[in-house]
């Protein structure tokens, strides 16, 4: 089976493991600082801190931003729960816009008629690696005064505009296992305000900075130096991962007739974390997944229940009606992309793609 995903993993990851056990230190140290310093740099920011998973960078990044009980958070229901639930963890309140329907990202469109006087922020997420229109929603944040958190869990070198994710609000990554570069678990949050890094640094670990003194109730969101050492070794094939993973895309991009093929807007490199397909129309999705899984196919529904109608969820925020999000819940399949594919991977899933 062609697996929907693939952690890549060299000797270069096995042997930074070995040399943090052999080493050992294996809390946070000198790896996670190395990996800081590397992720800075690809998003081009001045900070970056490194929690123990997406989800505590986004719950933190929220907290860093002084959001809490009262406020409201405008952020997208068609993404993986965690953009939703750090919401929750604060105590704000998730309202939720409706996306595009070519990109499956947020529509700045409709962000003004969601705004309330406890709006402090909005959460826009770069889903599949492709970012969304971040300039029109930053116009939008400009003229209201909200912070901007950007959900960049799925985007890392990504950029729009030639500027990359995470670099115009305060961004958020995660290093779990599928990620584009991974360290088995793992978060990062990008800024250029030394003070919601400082925040972040000191809230990451209990609120200490000199040892058992501490300035503020914290949490332990730290990452330890075995997962930096792994996603040291990854962020150093960044750029040839991204690159494999572009040539992927390009080619299923041509070859594929029988599905809707994702739309790119010419101004942003998605750097494909998923390549979802629509199949449009009242087609069987079930019954594809099926022919393709029966082919040796691994694919992928992201995400088939939209946060909006999870239960729990419905229950905080009552009927919300997301017309595009709904339909399009229903018609995405994902399909593989990442850089372990061979050329007959490739022809394999064009060829039973287009038997559909
Ligand atoms: C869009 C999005 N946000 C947040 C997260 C949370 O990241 P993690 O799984 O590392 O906690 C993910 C991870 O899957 C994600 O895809």
């Amino acid at each position: 089976m062609i697996p929907i995903s693939k952690p890549f993993i060299t000797d270069a990851e096995k042997n930074a493991v070995l040399e943090v056990l052999d080493s050992g230190m294996l809390a946070q140290g000198s790896r996670v600082a190395d990996l800081e310093t590397r992720f800075a740099q690809v998003c081009g920011t001045k900070h970056a801190v490194a929690t123990s998973s997406g989800t505590t960078a986004l719950h933190l990044a929220l907290m860093a931003h002084g959001i809490g009980p009262g406020d409201e958070v405008i952020t997208v229901s068609f993404t993986f729960i965690a953009s939703v639930n750090s919401i929750l963890y604060v105590g704000a309140e998730p309202i939720f816009v409706d996306i595009e329907e070519d990109t499956f990202n947020m529509d700045p469109a409709l962000i003004t008629d969601a705004i309330t006087d406890r709006t402090k922020a909005i959460m826009p997420v770069h889903l599949y690696g492709q970012p969304c229109d971040i300039a029109a929603i930053m116009e939008v944040a400009r003229q209201h005064n909200l912070t901007i958190i950007e959900d960049a869990a799925q985007a890392v070198g990504a950029k729009y505009d030639g500027k990359p994710v995470g670099s115009f609000g305060t961004g958020v990554f995660s290093l779990y296992a599928t990620k584009n570069i991974m360290s088995g678990e793992g978060g990062m949050i990008t800024t250029d305000d030394d003070e919601i890094a400082e925040y972040c640094r000191l809230v990451r670990n209990h609120g200490m900075k000199r040892r058992y003194y501490h300035e503020m109730l914290g949490y332990n969101f730290r990452m330890t130096d075995l997962h930096a050492a792994i996603a040291v070794a990854q962020i150093e094939r960044l750029e040839e991962m991204t690159t494999k993973r572009r040539e992927n895309a390009a080619y299923l991009q041509e070859m594929l007739k029988s599905v809707v093929t994702p739309v790119v807007r010419p101004n942003v490199d998605p750097v494909w974390h998923q390549f979802t397909v629509r199949l449009d129309g009242n087609r069987d999705r079930e019954a594809a997944v099926k022919q393709l899984n029966e082919a040796g196919i691994g694919t992928g529904v992201y995400y088939p229940v939209p946060a909006h109608q999870q239960e729990y969820i419905r229950i905080i925020v009552g009927d919300v009606s997301l017309p595009v999000t709904e339909r399009i819940a229903e018609e995405v399949l994902s399909l593989p992309v990442h850089p372990q594919l061979s050329q007959a991977d490739l022809e394999l899933i064009v060829r039973e793609v287009n038997k559909l």
